[in-house]
């Protein structure tokens, strides 16, 4: 893929991913980088249009703090520093930064002091009560002075600038910050002390797109139609003649996945779905007739439940769960592949058997008795690894390269002798891309608007020793509160929601007796991100509907409590 793109280089900053995002979101293509990437990667495509260095918490005249890698200025190519980015700039280019007596954090409005400027053409501005389109403005010859004219940012940084470098201008103004932007167009360099990626700059992305089509002059090209031609070409141009396994979730992720590779290469793929008995109430007969509506691809379903259970008796610590189920989902893999390879050698027709059972079972597309398809091998793992995980594992950052990637985010990790290649297509995507791709494929919005559910699944909602009754209490309240939550209209309005059975007793009382039974815990976040999160603030009335229902129908639970930490300080998952 040769897209015209924009390297975001990370300073450190909780919004670097988010300024990609919102680049994305104009259509452009966006990669992140650390900052301290080497030059030929960040140089690596040709078609790489401008640099946006991202805020960050560091100061620039500490010792040790990122430095602006030198290929930046050199490169001769546009550049918009925000925040510490744009500090960097004043630094480098023989400006002044120095504390600043108030912190700025939180809204602020600046007052733009060259409102022609190309880096505010399209945005809506404030003229003196009235909302004008600069863009309109811009176009005339000559430009009549305006009233000042203002835009609301955010704003948080403790450095600012207090002198331009040797041909910079000022072009806004805060209270605070005598220099809000600053710019020195015939290089095609800028600087924003406010942050144009988080939402609560209305205007952010008006910013983020004159910078990146207007004054780079990137194509506007990153469309879902566009990856999906261009992946679905990359992935027949890999796999060749081969043929790949994708395991299946039910989730969004791995859905488009099996959907892409489908449209891509066929019949060549087979899709795995592995029951581990830790899954939601119905989940799994629910998975496998979505994909038997919705798609064409041979699908193996596998009922390894028993063999997830004992590995995962007397366990109680958060890490190993997870590690034994990684590992055990990595040897059910490997064995169903070879099953799956054995039977296409075989000179027997595959038989479909309708439903899921213990073992291995086949939905396949063959008719009994219709001819084998010549002898088939895999050669090939499909995963729905997404571009924060690619970020987070190994961005080209000599210090981030050691750290792994947490055995959170994956199913445990793969093993060293695994007989498959990888094939992640994709590994370039955002969550909310990864939506946009489902659509454009025309999946329904069952799989794209799902919510997120964990690979370890129920295991690290039932807090302490999972046992099968755990199990089965925890599903039946789970499945109350998602009950209710679609009832009341709430399911798309909420990013996760589900519930987590405490390892603790106790005391109640129903009817005359003294109850001494567990405890549900509620769990409803917001995010866009699933970085950081908010609980969700569903309504009392729906809250009480399903403690009531829960107390009443649930044997065994006599309490319910509503979880109200954001993230941080909490995570969304209890283990
Ligand atoms: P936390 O709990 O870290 O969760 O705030 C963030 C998101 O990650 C999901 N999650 C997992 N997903 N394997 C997964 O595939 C895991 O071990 C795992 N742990 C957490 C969580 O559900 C949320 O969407």
């Amino acid at each position: 893929m040769t897209h015209d793109t924009i390297i975001v280089l990370d300073f450190g900053s909780q919004y670097a991913q988010l300024i990609a995002r919102r680049v994305r979101e104009q259509r452009v293509y966006s990669e992140l980088l650390h900052w301290d990437a080497p030059a030929e990667q960040a140089l690596a495509s040709k078609s790489v249009k401008g640099f946006i260095l991202s805020g960050g918490p560091a100061s620039v005249y500490e010792p040790g703090a990122p430095t602006l890698p030198a290929y930046v200025l050199e490169s001769g190519l546009p550049v918009l520093g925000i925040c510490y980015g744009m500090q960097l700039l004043a630094h480098n280019l023989g400006g002044r930064v120095a504390p600043s007596q108030a912190r700025e954090y939180g809204p602020a409005e600046i007052e733009l002091l060259d409102a022609h400027n190309p880096l505010f053409a399209g945005c809506s501005v404030q003229v003196a009560g009235d909302a004008l389109q600069v863009a309109s403005l811009a176009s005339d010859l000559q430009p009549a002075p305006l009233p000042p004219a203002t835009l609301p940012v955010w704003m948080s940084h403790g450095d600012r600038i207090e002198r331009l470098p040797a041909g910079w201008q000022a072009l806004a103004r805060s209270t605070n910050s005598p220099y809000a932007a600053m710019g020195d167009p015939a290089r095609g360099a800028y600087g924003l002390q406010f942050h144009p990626e988080v939402t609560h700059t209305p205007q952010g992305a008006a910013l983020l797109r004159a910078f990146a089509v207007d004054i780079c002059g990137a194509a506007a090209d990153w469309t879902p139609a566009n990856f999906i031609a261009e992946a679905s070409a990359a992935v027949q141009a890999q796999v060749g003649q081969a043929h790949v396994l994708c395991g299946l979730s039910g989730g969004v992720d791995s859905s488009v996945v099996a959907a892409l590779l489908h449209q891509a290469i066929g019949d060549q793929l087979t899709c795995l779905f592995v029951d581990h008995g830790l899954l939601r109430q119905g989940e799994a007969e629910q998975v496998i007739d979505t994909f038997q509506r919705h798609m064409q691809a041979p699908l193996v379903a596998v009922n390894a439940t028993e063999a997830f259970l004992a590995d995962l008796e007397g366990v109680t610590d958060p890490e190993s769960k997870r590690k034994r189920i990684g590992n055990r989902f990595i040897r059910v893999f490997e064995e169903e592949a070879a099953r799956i390879a054995a039977q296409w050698a075989l000179p027997a027709p595959r038989s479909p058997t309708p439903a899921l059972r213990a073992g291995a079972s086949v939905l396949g597309t063959d008719e009994p008795g219709s001819p084998l398809p010549a002898p088939r091998t895999i050669g090939y793992l499909a995963q729905g690894t997404l571009y924060p995980d690619v970020i987070e594992s190994a961005s080209g950052s000599r210090e981030q390269a050691a750290r792994t990637i947490k055995t959170h985010h994956n199913v445990g990790g793969l093993p060293e002798d695994m007989t498959f290649r990888l094939i992640e297509p994709l590994r370039l995507l955002f969550k909310d891309e990864v939506r946009a791709v489902g659509e454009a494929l025309g999946l329904p919005a069952e799989i794209v608007w799902r919510h997120p559910f964990p690979g370890p699944g129920l295991a690290i909602r039932v807090l302490g020793e999972v046992t099968w009754p755990r199990l089965e209490t925890l599903r039946q309240a789970d499945a109350i509160l998602l009950e209710e939550l679609h009832a009341a209209g709430l399911y798309r309005a909420t990013s996760q929601v589900f519930a987590v059975l405490l390892p603790v007793k106790s005391v109640g009382v129903m009817g005359d007796n003294r109850t001494y039974a567990d405890v549900v815990a509620l769990r409803a976040v917001t995010t866009d991100d699933f970085m950081t999160a908010d609980w969700a603030r569903l309504p009392y009335d729906l809250l009480a509907r399903i403690s009531n229902r829960i107390v009443n129908e649930v044997a065994g639970v006599n309490r319910v409590v509503y979880d109200i930490t954001p993230k941080p300080p909490g995570t969304i998952e209890w283990e």
